[in-house]
């Protein structure tokens, strides 16, 4: 089992690097079973969730090839309509493969994604997207079966603006005959990274960043070389760490556009902020203060950067709230960060939070951005902070420790 082994106290000072998007590289990754012929990914991270998709593009048929960021997949064999169930476990962004390879083979089953730590995690916005464009949905046994002979564009109005629902209605609409009109449809960078790649491919999809996605079907897409967008959480992960720790550092590789409900919070806060083309600085030159945070669908407060900035919070002046709309059950780093020594009141979905020193302590990583936030805690923690089972921190982060490490964080990746 490995752990990271944090020294806190340092304030960081230098550059740092973001990577390609994790959440956009995978439904791209999927998107790439639609296109004849070759698709050339640039800029796809090295991480856990990345290699598990891999292997299940592999088990469909496809041609595969990762190495430095660029993976090359050739889906010209792909006949096998079913994902593997114990691959499937592994990532729930493999029900994208439905939304992909339902145009491409009138078929495709997966396994259900189950619940997991921060929450429930249903695909109901999903089927009922398939079922409009004329899909039969069959559930058995944990599994989920769409079949259609021919898609068929239609309508369809979200109840929610889920991504996941907004990315696998996408995919499917891009060959269905005629017009699909998604309403309430999901605004994350990700969704336009993943419209761009499929209209370099030949796709013809209007609107994407707005609540409204038209898509007149194509017959057929060819293979594209595309970069994946910067990930947007890694580097608000990172301009976090620069606050926490009272430093000054530049986060490079971050379309600051993507980042503007982080950059608005730091700034009430106190944080430093110059943003350029290149990236972001971000320094603290005075003592920050609370602020409330909700977290909402973009371009709100991301979920995802969520705990990471309760950990921050924890060492300003003044108390904060923070409440999480997305997620039922998002709160998972509190317990861990309380044993640091935070003063954290939980009621539902809201967390108020009073600032106190943190003091290194044993803590475990719940999920993956509740991992981030309690490197970051431990960051600013006197002594030594043990964070156990970071796996789920390197589905999302590639090489962070080294990362970290490159502007002057002490962090150690320890196998016990
Ligand atoms: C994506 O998950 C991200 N994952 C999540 O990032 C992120 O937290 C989330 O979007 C919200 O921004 C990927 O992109 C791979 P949703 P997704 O469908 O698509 C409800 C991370 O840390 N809902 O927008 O699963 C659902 O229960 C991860 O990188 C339904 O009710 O999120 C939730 O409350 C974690 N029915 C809300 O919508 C549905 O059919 C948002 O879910 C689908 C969702």
């Amino acid at each position: 089992m490995e752990r990271f082994l944090i020294t806190g106290g340092e304030k960081l000072k230098g550059e740092i690097a973001v990577n390609g998007a994790k959440n956009a590289a995978l439904p791209i990754i999927c998107a790439t079973l639609m296109v004849d012929g070759e698709s050339v990914l640039k800029d796809i991270p090295q991480l856990r969730d990345v290699y598990n998709l891999k292997d299940i593009l592999e088990s469909l048929g496809a041609k595969v090839t990762f190495k430095n960021n660029e993976m090359r997949v050739d889906p010209t064999k792909v006949t096998t309509f079913e994902a593997p169930y114990d691959l499937v476990r592994k990532l729930r962004a493999s029900y994208y493969v439905l939304g992909a390879l339902l145009p491409r083979l009138g078929q495709a089953r997966c396994a259900l994604p189950g619940g997991c730590q921060i929450g429930n995690r249903p695909i109901d916005l999903h089927l009922k997207g398939f079922r409009a464009m004329g899909a039969e949905v069959f559930m058995d046994h944990g599994t989920v079966e769409v079949k259609a002979k021919k898609l068929r564009g239609t309508k369809i109005y979200l109840d929610y603006p889920s991504v996941g629902a907004t990315i696998n209605i996408l995919l499917a609409a891009t060959m269905a005959e005629g017009q699909t009109v998604i309403e309430n449809a999901a605004r994350e960078p990700e969704i336009i990274d993943l419209a761009n790649y499929l209209n370099f491919a030949g796709a013809h999809i209007r609107g994407v960043g707005t609540d409204v996605i038209k898509i007149e079907g194509v017959e057929r897409l060819h293979g594209v070389e595309h970069r994946i967008i910067p990930d947007r959480i890694e580097a608000g992960t990172y301009m976090i760490a620069g606050a926490i720790s009272g430093g000054d550092i530049f986060v490079r590789n971050v379309l600051n556009e993507h980042l503007k409900s982080l950059t608005a919070k730091l700034k009430e806060m106190g944080v430093d902020i110059v943003e350029d083309l290149e990236g972001v600085r971000v320094s603290v030159k005075q003592s920050l203060k609370g602020v409330d945070i909700k977290t909402l669908p973009h371009p709100g407060f991301p979920t995802d950067l969520q705990a990471q900035v309760m950990a921050l919070l924890t060492q300003v002046t003044g108390p904060s709230l923070v409440i999480e709309t997305v997620w039922e059950n998002r709160f998972m780093h509190v317990d861990e960060l309380i044993r640091m020594g935070a003063d954290i009141k939980l009621d539902g979905r809201t967390a108020l939070i009073k600032p106190t020193g943190l003091t290194g302590a044993k803590v475990t990583a719940t999920d993956l951005r509740a991992g981030a936030a309690l490197i970051l805690a431990g960051l600013a923690a006197q002594g030594e902070t043990e964070v156990g089972d970071i796996y789920h921190v390197q589905r999302g982060y590639e090489n962070i420790e080294n990362k970290l490490k490159g502007i002057g964080a002490r962090i150690a990746r320890i196998t016990a």
